[in-house]
């Protein structure tokens, strides 16, 4: 009991925190209990960048419906998925076509995007590509997709701001510090496709190494396996093993920047497999297009400067795409 976590987490399993504390019927949580929850995820994310949450509250039912209709999507002809295919303007629908590093992912892609687009209207200036077009487009099947989507949204979004909520409190900032940054959020939830790939499991990956360039990422993944997160304090790669019951939370760009280094984004990549198809489900929490993201005043003075030059989210999103996800994410505006 009383030997310090900092040693004992720092082997290969990723750390699981318990959220039946916000999630059970009878809410009984007090403020010190939610202080040690925060203080889990501070540990979690200093050592490893990530963690895993079971006892979420996102129901099963929902979280089957949605790998199931992602699977029937997959399933059909080419042909059909292009029926919504995603265009310049706009990120959204489905594409094969995605480059990490200048390498081309052997995966497929559908994006749905869980805001009202009414708040992220299209650019009546064609050159403008920060002030995209952020359109769902809902394929014919299978018939019940859109609603299936849209259930899923809700939940994982709920989970999203429980999780920002605690890393706020972690962070040592009222617990609704965050919030405001994501009142019109542009999150999206992506679903990745890795067909088998039979002759070059080795060397072809489904997704190069990146981080994300969110503020959070929430993955569920199918049992197949093959997502890896680097170890931040031996650079080795450890597998996130398949556990239908745990979503992954990755720490993301944004929050590097928020706390000023304190907490790291996480390097990971997909492996393919030889034999096996693999689905994965992500949800990015992003903020409002227009939201300027710079380390947090609370958490930086004299001895602690700045190490990174505001931003504006949308801009950078949209220049990020445009490079082919080429560039060192956030290290392009490190002071
Ligand atoms: C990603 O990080 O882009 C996807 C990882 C996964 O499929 O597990
Ligand atoms: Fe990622």
């Amino acid at each position: 009991m009383g030997e310090s976590k900092a040693t004992t987490t720092k082997d290969n399993n990723i750390p699981l925190i318990d959220l039946s504390l916000l999630n059970s019927p009878n809410n009984s949580s007090s403020a010190d209990s939610i202080a040690s929850l925060a203080a889990e995820i501070t540990e979690a994310c200093e050592t490893w960048g990530c963690f895993q949450v079971i006892n979420h509250g996102v129901p099963v039912e929902q979280s089957r419906a949605i790998e199931s209709a992602a699977r029937q999507f997959f399933d059909q002809p080419k042909d059909e998925k292009k029926k919504v295919w995603r265009y310049e303007r706009n990120p959204l629908g489905y594409h094969d076509s995605e480059i990490t590093m200048n390498v081309r992912d052997w995966k497929e892609v559908f994006d749905f995007t869980v805001q009202n687009p009414t708040l992220f209207p299209a650019s009546p200036d064609p050159h403008d590509l920060e002030l995209r077009e952020l359109v769902n487009q809902w394929p014919q099947f299978p018939p019940q997709f859109r609603e299936v989507c849209e259930e899923y949204a809700k939940e994982i979004e709920k989970l999203g701001y429980q999780l920002l909520e605690l890393l706020s409190l972690s962070l040592g900032l009222p617990r609704q510090r965050l919030n405001h940054f994501f009142k019109d959020q542009t999150s999206i939830v992506r679903f990745n496709h890795y067909p088998p790939c039979p002759n070059h499991p080795g060397q072809v990956l489904g997704v190069g190494q990146h981080t994300d360039s969110g503020a959070l990422s929430i993955l569920a993944q199918d049992d197949v396996g093959g997502l890896q997160v680097k170890r931040k304090w031996d650079g080795e790669w450890a597998p996130v093993k398949p556990n239908p019951h745990a979503y992954l939370v990755i720490i993301c760009d944004i929050f590097q920047v928020w706390s000023n280094d304190k907490y790291e984004s996480v390097v990971h990549r997909a492996m393919v497999n030889s034999e096996k198809e693999r689905i994965s489900i992500v949800f990015f929490f992003y903020p409002a297009h227009y939201t300027m993201v710079e380390p947090l005043e609370e958490l930086i003075n004299d001895r602690n400067p700045p190490k990174y030059r505001p931003y504006n989210w949308g801009k950078f999103s949209a220049a990020r795409r445009r490079s082919n996800f080429t560039k060192n994410n956030v290290g392009r505006i490190q002071i």
